[in-house]
């Protein structure tokens, strides 16, 4: 570093501990009650103490501090809520005051600026692309009508696995590969064709991941906004350099598809959700901007692959780890099913035990484990204590959905206590909510539990499943936005169907 650098950052050091040591004396001062928390230490607050498993010492911190907390990270203040009855204030009672986001640095620049739907704050633009993702693409009308193309890729999916053997196959690369080409085929439909479709597929399945993983990770530049501009990880750096490329795939597929709209191609076919985008702008010119349609397709890829393939990699794990669940899961399909048969979405609804067996899986691992982070618009108060505006505030699913005082033996993998239980994933029971609640909830759920069920029933019906040979299933997880497998799963299937010719 030059003397010039070395000069601004002793000043900027010397302006941090001023502004700190006034702001947070005016905070003492006030009369607002704060929730309980740690003290930290001067200027970097409880950065140095939170280490890198944040969630271990988020939950560790809610076992000392009860049901919410509020500890300074830098110059932000983040309030982590620890109980069904506080989540039921924010998300229900005061849903609308907690309905903005708190923004990292990275999903600001991936999303154009936050021109999506996850990470827009709480206002009309955010509103109208909610509904129409909601309304165009995950209705039941048609979700029904692309149900071919979720049914083209699993039986592509099946057919791979079968034609390989009993070739030893990394689960998450499979699983993501398949919900990439669903997502991709809904969105996109059939426009792009084999060199194209397999290079943007290639780098789309090597980007999404490691852009969620910037957007969970901690980052000087959102603890210190005054530093962003040193971008001193390089986090900004790295995600420029990816939306780059995604830019690039997004405009050159929008392109093409105007090209067929105005040469009239497909113009009384199936529509993909492109495409209704496109003639919706047309017809409606102020309804959607290029950078919003950019930032939902964004939206679309980013949320509905890494998360869903995850999630079927932890389900499968499970099934693989209680031998005695993976039995019954199979007997279910077996009879619902039948081995002479392949699984069809109609046949879901009776699949009641793989049905907990999923719930149970996102209940002992959340995908988004604090959900993603909400700002109030206003200084408010949940349980007795002062929220202050624009702090950063955080649901701990993973440490609701799992605690004694809410669950019988929590720890346990047990599918039978969701049936015939309330939960479900609407969000409307406060001890679990893996896809979130109130209006900022998963917008894309309907299409996550058919396609997580449908895919999950597919591969435990086909195969069995067991471990190479002098290998141990490792549980363990590794925390960031996404809350994954610290060891990849790898497993040998085993035909099951009772005649070849239903793997093709
Ligand atoms: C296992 C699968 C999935 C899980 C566990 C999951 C979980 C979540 C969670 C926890 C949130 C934040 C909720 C909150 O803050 O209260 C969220 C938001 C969101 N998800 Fe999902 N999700 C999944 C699949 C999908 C899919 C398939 C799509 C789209 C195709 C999708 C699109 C979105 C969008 C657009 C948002 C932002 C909603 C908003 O802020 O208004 N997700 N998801």
């Amino acid at each position: 570093m030059d003397q010039f650098s070395q000069a601004i950052l002793t000043l900027v050091s010397i302006l941090v501990v001023i502004f700190s040591i006034c702001y947070f004396k005016l905070l003492s001062k006030s009369a607002s009650k704060f929730p309980p928390g740690p003290s930290g230490v001067p200027i970097l607050g409880y950065l140095p103490f939170i280490g890198a498993d944040m969630l271990r010492k988020f939950s560790q911190l809610a076992s000392k501090y009860g049901e919410i907390y509020m500890l300074r990270l830098g110059n932000k203040l983040c309030v982590v809520i620890n109980s069904p009855s506080l989540v039921k204030e924010i998300v229900r009672d005061q849903d609308n005051v907690f309905s903005n986001r708190s923004t990292p640095v990275a999903a600001m620049i991936a999303t154009y600026g936050a021109k999506d739907i996850a990470w827009s704050p709480n206002n009309s633009e955010w509103r109208a692309m909610r509904k129409v993702f909601v309304r165009e693409m995950l209705s039941n009308k048609s979700l029904e009508v692309s149900y071919t193309l979720r049914k083209n890729e699993v039986r592509k999916a099946i057919q791979r696995v079968y034609k390989n053997g009993k070739a030893a196959v990394e689960i998450s690369l499979l699983t993501f590969q398949t919900e990439m080409n669903v997502i991709t085929s809904l969105l996109w439909g059939e426009l792009l064709e084999g060199e194209d479709e397999e290079i943007y597929g290639k780098k789309f399945r090597a980007i999404i991941p490691k852009l969620i993983d910037l957007f969970g990770k901690p980052n000087i530049s959102d603890f210190y906004p005054f530093l962003a501009g040193l971008d001193i990880q390089g986090i900004k750096r790295q995600t420029e350099s990816y939306l780059q490329t995604i830019d690039r795939i997004l405009n050159d597929i929008i392109e093409k598809h105007k090209k067929k709209l105005s040469e009239g191609v497909n113009e009384e076919g199936k529509k993909d959700f492109l495409q209704i985008l496109l003639e919706l702008k047309e017809k409606e010119k102020d309804s959607i901007s290029d950078t919003q349609l950019k930032g939902l397709m964004l939206d679309i890829v980013a949320g509905g692959t890494d998360t869903t393939a995850t999630t079927m990699e932890w389900a499968l794990a499970e099934l693989m780890n209680n031998p005695m669940v993976m039995e019954k899961a199979q007997k279910e399909l077996s009879e619902v099913v039948g081995l002479d048969n392949i699984v069809e979405e109609h046949h879901l609804p009776k699949l009641k035990y793989l049905n907990a067996v999923l719930k149970e899986t996102l209940r002992i691992h959340p995908t988004v484990p604090l959900l993603v982070p909400r700002s109030p618009s206003q200084s408010s108060v949940v349980g007795g204590y002062t929220i202050p505006k624009n702090a950063m505030v955080s649901i701990n699913v993973a440490y609701i959905q799992k605690g004694p005082h809410f669950w019988n033996n929590p720890l346990k993998f047990n599918p039978e206590r969701f049936l015939g239980s309330e939960c479900e994933f609407s969000g409307n029971t406060f001890h679990y909510l893996p896809f979130g609640s109130g209006r900022r909830m998963c917008a894309g759920l309907p299409l996550a539990e058919r396609m997580l069920m449908y895919f999950l029933a597919s591969l435990v019906h086909s195969f069995d499943w067991k471990l190479p040979n002098d290998q141990k299933l490792d549980m363990s997880e590794t925390f960031g936005m996404i809350l994954r497998k610290s060891v990849p799963l790898v497993a040998i299937p085993n035909a099951r169907l009772l005649d070849s010719n239903l793997y093709v």
